[in-house]
């Protein structure tokens, strides 16, 4: 039994394996309606549990299509409406839906909700975003650049903005799949020195530049996500927004990069702010393969936790 809550904390070779298996199930699949079970399946008889303390539209949907391809069966619960969010502990959730289900998504607030929720189940469990990490993405992230463009290690992949959850799941990921991460952003903005140590530590460069224009020469992907995530305060919007105007990824900035660069973003996003439309959906941006994708990376994860 294995809990997927971080890349970092997840070996690169079982990284690397989850990668190769999200290829196969996805081109096993080709051309095959949505709702057809995959020719494996080895969630059969098996119930998920995916609890949302934060919106989702993506996460929730790929993690339910995901599980009844692999013939499992999930349940949906918001964290307002269960006990959790009228003070039952994280603890003694943990231990009682590991009584009934086989595996627990969660995407909630602090990451210590998600460890605690680690430490007292009995049964895998998967982060589906904190304040602090995304993995999941990054999963769908590395999965679609390398379906694009073949190996990342050694890639330059250039973050704009808000240096956020998503930003330290991609450094995580630059020290695990080995390829070079630069930020571009405003100081204060900067993700967090823990994550950049550890890329690091793995033999990778990670690279701080205030302006955006340089940053992106050579890029092989500029990645960038909303200015203002869900854990932050409505009141940072306008600050957040001065502040990162000026790293917008528009045509302008997406032309100092490789001819061949791609554009991510993993969604929702917010159209002419932190990206212009004609970034979005012009001829580098591959959003909406970044969305379809958490369906094959995720189904892996699931996979691997369970050791099906
Ligand atoms: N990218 C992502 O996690 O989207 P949702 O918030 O819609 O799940
Ligand atoms: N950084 C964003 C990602 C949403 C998928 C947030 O946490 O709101």
């Amino acid at each position: 039994m294995m809990n997927f809550l971080d890349i970092h904390t997840t070996s690169a070779a079982d990284l690397r394996s989850m990668m190769n298996s999200a290829h196969a199930m996805k081109t096993a699949r080709k051309d095959r309606p949505k709702g057809t079970p995959d020719d494996d399946q080895p969630l059969s008889g098996r119930m998920v549990a995916l609890i949302f303390e934060k919106p989702s539209t993506r996460t929730r949907v790929s993690f339910d299509v995901g599980v009844r391809q692999l013939g499992g069966q999930t349940m949906v619960l918001s964290g307002k409406e269960m006990q959790l969010g009228h003070g039952e502990t994280i603890a003694d959730t943990a231990r009682v839906l590991s009584r009934y289900v086989d595996l627990i998504m969660i995407r909630t607030f602090e990451e210590q909700t998600l460890l605690e929720m680690a430490e007292y189940a009995t049964v895998p469990v998967i982060n589906g975003l904190t304040n602090r990490s995304h993995p999941c993405q990054i999963m769908a992230d590395v999965m679609t650049y390398e379906e694009h463009r073949g190996p990342i290690a050694g890639k330059k992949v250039v973050w704009a903005g808000d240096g956020n959850n998503v930003c330290t799941s991609f450094i995580h990921a630059a020290g695990q799949f080995g390829f070079d991460f630069t930020f571009t952003g405003p100081e204060t903005l900067e993700p967090e020195a823990t994550a950049i140590r550890f890329a690091r530590e793995k033999g990778v460069r990670i690279t701080m530049d205030r302006d955006p224009a340089h940053a992106v020469q050579g890029a092989d992907l500029v990645v960038t996500d909303t200015w203002v995530s869900m854990h932050d305060p409505e009141s940072a919007k306008e600050r957040r927004h001065n502040q990162l105007r000026g790293y917008q990824v528009n045509e302008t900035l997406m032309a100092q990069a490789k001819p061949d660069a791609l554009f991510m973003h993993c969604l929702p996003a917010h159209r002419n702010d932190e990206a212009t439309s004609a970034v979005m959906d012009g001829p580098h941006s591959v959003v909406f393969d970044e969305a379809e994708n958490r369906l094959h990376a995720q189904k892996a994860v699931m996979r691997w936790c369970l050791g099906l």
